[in-house]
């Protein structure tokens, strides 16, 4: 392990572009969430994501891609993160405290946002893991429900303990002073596990592929016409999920061609 007395963040040096950690949380032995102080000049769309990161030991940038899990109106910027044990930011970012710094890259970009999608009744919002933290940003925001008459969110893990960071923060939405009213009745919340027993179980392919997600929450199925999505998962999630979203006639759009589905990467590999 890192001897994190020893980091520059924790020796107060000033880093470049240097924001202060605020909160910090851990959710399991691999996830946690933090917050961090907001440039002043940040301007974002939610569900985009920026570079993040520390020096290492010689002094040198270390920078990954993270999904800003925060909406564009928060005063702070939240993440969620992995812990990757060798990892080469994470083995470090996880010993993270209140008060220190981090790098953050005033950059945001990202394909997960509204005006990549044509207009539509529903949008599904389909992740695992961490792939939730795009969603965590879109959830908090007003255009999801200005725009959509129903907001679906399925996330799936392999362990209930991994459900938890968006278990509470779907459960904060209806006491939120600016979307709590928006979100009453037109959220629906999916969580499902794969390898432990939970009340819904089965991964997110399997259960649109059956209908069995639609058959439990009362909803007609997918269709061009009405529905909209956004993926983000592992690289092997992701295709399979456009497989299925295919299947039901919906097509993969972008920034510069809005259609009915995007898809963004939550992690370059096979995962931890
Ligand atoms: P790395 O060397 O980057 O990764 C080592 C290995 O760990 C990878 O090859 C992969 O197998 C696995 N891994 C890495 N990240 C994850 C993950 N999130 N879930 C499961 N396995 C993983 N990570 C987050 O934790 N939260 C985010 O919001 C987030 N947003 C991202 C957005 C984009 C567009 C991309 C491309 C990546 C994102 N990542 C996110 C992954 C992130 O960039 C780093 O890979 C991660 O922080 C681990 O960094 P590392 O240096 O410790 O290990
Ligand atoms: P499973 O347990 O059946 O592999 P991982 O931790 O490997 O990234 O997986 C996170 C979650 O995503 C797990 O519940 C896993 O289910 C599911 N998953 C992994 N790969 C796919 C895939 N190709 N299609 C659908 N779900 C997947």
């Amino acid at each position: 392990m890192n001897d994190v007395s020893q980091t520059p963040a924790a020796a107060g040096k000033i880093l470049p572009d240097a924001q202060t950690v605020t909160f910090v949380k851990h959710w399991t032995d691999t996830l946690f969430s933090f917050r961090v102080t907001r440039p002043r000049s940040l301007r974002f769309r939610s569900g985009e994501f920026v570079m993040i990161g520390l020096l290492d030991d010689n002094g040198k940038p270390i920078q990954r891609a993270y999904s800003i899990a925060s909406p564009a109106w928060d005063e702070e910027l939240e993440f969620y993160s992995i812990k990757v044990q060798d990892g080469p930011l994470t083995s470090r970012l996880q010993h993270i405290q209140v008060g220190e710094q981090i790098i953050l890259r005033p950059k945001p970009v990202g394909t997960l946002v509204h005006d990549a999608l044509l207009p539509g009744k529903r949008i599904w919002f389909l992740a695992t893991g961490t792939g939730i933290a795009p969603f965590a940003s879109l959830m908090r925001e007003p255009e999801t429900y200005e725009k959509y008459d129903q907001v679906i969110m399925m996330h799936t893990c392999r362990q209930v303990g991994e459900l938890e960071y968006g278990r509470q923060l779907v459960e904060s939405l209806k006491d939120d002073p600016l979307i709590g009213e928006m979100v009453e009745g037109k959220l629906l919340y999916y969580p499902t596990t794969t390898r432990e027993d939970f009340h819904h179980m089965g991964r997110i392919t399997d259960n649109l592929s059956s209908g069995k997600v639609f058959t439990d929450l009362g909803l007609d199925p997918m269709c061009a016409e009405n529905d909209r999505a956004m993926v983000c998962g592992s690289l092997a999630f992701n295709k399979d999920v456009m497989a299925v979203l295919e299947s039901f006639g919906l097509r993969e759009g972008a920034n510069s061609e809005p259609r009915e589905y995007v898809v963004e990467k939550a992690f370059v590999g096979d995962g931890v």
